[in-house]
């Protein structure tokens, strides 16, 4: 019996022991509802078929769309199908919880959800939906700095689970950047994020075939597609036109929608240097990580740096197809850092499985964008705590299923990885 059908099965006041999300229903209705979200719903793949027929196209092609002609999401996908986890068994008799501390703070379980940049072009109002979800279940959100509620209102929604992702604003020596920094602090954000792998702007076929043009603009088209989607358009009722609200204290008042996105051109771009990696970490004191790292020896110079955690990811796919997989290039990182880096993994995350893949393989937990981003366009706001729900029961079942009590038992499994780079593969 799974921890669903346990608090169902009870009637009335709702057991504390069915399963360790951090969200536990608060009425039987509620554990009623999640059953039945878990049966029509039970995967991120589902999400996403439903996302697709419900959504307007242009916000659909905008998430999900990847470099050239999707190559690196397939091999993301792929490479994570073909890790290997060997499972021992006599040990455990049911599913462990799925705790876990990540910079010195307790999760209820190693996943979060990634930064994303524009969410209210997929969805109007994702950021907040994300951050009380994120509240509620007790794991990490990245806010990121192009969204649409800022870091401060970020904090008050998510207090406990507060991380802010940051891209290079680069103009009058970072002076916006390093005050976005010192306004995350204020606010309470608890971990900084820089993103390095964005050094330039790629095309995504998809999304420019769907309508989007840069910077992005209402167009009659996108207007005329956007009809075509009830739910996406009473959440942009409720959630008025997204901007980059971080933004606001920067950019001149009353400006249009389009003169916003200029600005923001200006000030915005590039990739950090590791010069200005340093500034930042003179400036942020509490747990900083770049996100984008793929070479080891990149993540051994963050490191003596005094950078404290790396994102082992490829973006999602997004920037160009002849990336490496970044579950692939895992296990070199982890044998190049050993246990002097958080090791934060994503790129292709659809199930707890993979989630449990990923921490065998050396991570320290699995975010993930595109399936949160397919949960609400599913299931408008009900969508990412309904995802949270399906990938921590997943872990847990993974976790009964291979033999391990905890998540830190995942770090000892005997693992077959057939594109899993070596060290030496790097040299030279
Ligand atoms: C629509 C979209 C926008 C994104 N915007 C950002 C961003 O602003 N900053 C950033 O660091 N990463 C951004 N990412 C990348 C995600 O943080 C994450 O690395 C990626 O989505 C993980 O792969 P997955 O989508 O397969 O889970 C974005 C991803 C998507 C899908």
């Amino acid at each position: 019996m799974n921890a669903v059908n346990k608090i169902a099965g009870q009637g009335g006041k709702v057991s504390q022991q069915a399963g360790t999300t951090g969200m536990q229903p608060q009425s039987t209705r509620e554990a009623e509802e999640r059953l039945a979200l878990t049966r029509a719903f039970p995967t991120a793949m589902d999400l996403r078929e439903r996302a697709r027929r419900l959504m307007p196209n242009f916000a659909f092609e905008y998430m999900d769309g990847g470099a050239g002609n999707d190559t690196n999401i397939k091999r993301n996908w792929a490479a994570l199908d073909g890790v290997e986890l060997v499972p021992r068994y006599g040990k455990v008799a049911e599913p462990p919880p799925a705790e876990c501390t990540l910079f010195g703070r307790s999760y209820s379980a190693p996943i979060g959800i990634a930064p994303i940049g524009g969410p209210g072009t997929s969805f109007p109002g994702a950021e907040t939906y994300f951050a009380k979800a994120a509240q509620a279940a007790r794991i990490p959100y990245a806010l990121g700095v192009l969204s649409g509620i800022d870091v401060e209102r970020g904090a008050e929604l998510a207090p406990d689970v507060l991380w802010f992702q940051l891209y290079r604003f680069f103009r009058n020596e970072h002076k916006i950047g390093l005050d976005l920094t010192r306004r995350a602090k204020d606010a309470g954000a608890h971990v900084l994020i820089l993103t390095i792998d964005t050094p330039v702007r790629t095309t995504r076929p998809r999304e420019t075939k769907s309508g989007i043009v840069n910077p992005f603009k209402l167009t009659m088209r996108l207007r005329l597609d956007a009809l075509t989607s009830p739910r996406w358009m009473m959440s942009l009722a409720r959630n008025g036109i997204p901007r980059f609200v971080s933004l606001n204290p920067y950019v001149p008042a009353n400006i249009s929608l389009a003169d916003s996105a200029n600005f923001i051109r200006r000030e915005q771009g590039g990739a950090f240097t590791w010069e200005e990696i340093a500034r930042y970490r003179d400036h942020w004191k509490g747990p900083l990580v770049l996100k984008g790292v793929l070479h080891p020896s990149d993540a051994e110079r963050a490191i003596a740096m005094g950078v404290d955690g790396l994102f082992v990811t490829n973006h999602g796919g997004r920037q160009i197809e002849a990336l490496p997989t970044s579950i692939d290039t895992l296990p070199a990182i982890k044998a190049a850092t050993g246990n002097r880096a958080t090791l934060i993994f994503d790129s292709g995350v659809r199930s707890g499985v993979d989630v449990a893949r990923a921490i065998a393989c050396g991570a320290d937990c699995a975010f993930a964008g595109k399936s949160f981003l397919w949960s609400l366009g599913a299931l408008g706001e009900k969508g990412p705590g309904h995802l949270i729900h399906l990938y921590t029961e997943d872990l847990r079942a993974s976790l009964g299923q291979l033999g391990c009590l905890s998540v830190d038992e995942l770090h000892g499994l005997t693992v077959r990885h057939p594109g899993a780079w070596r060290l030496q593969d790097f040299a030279g």
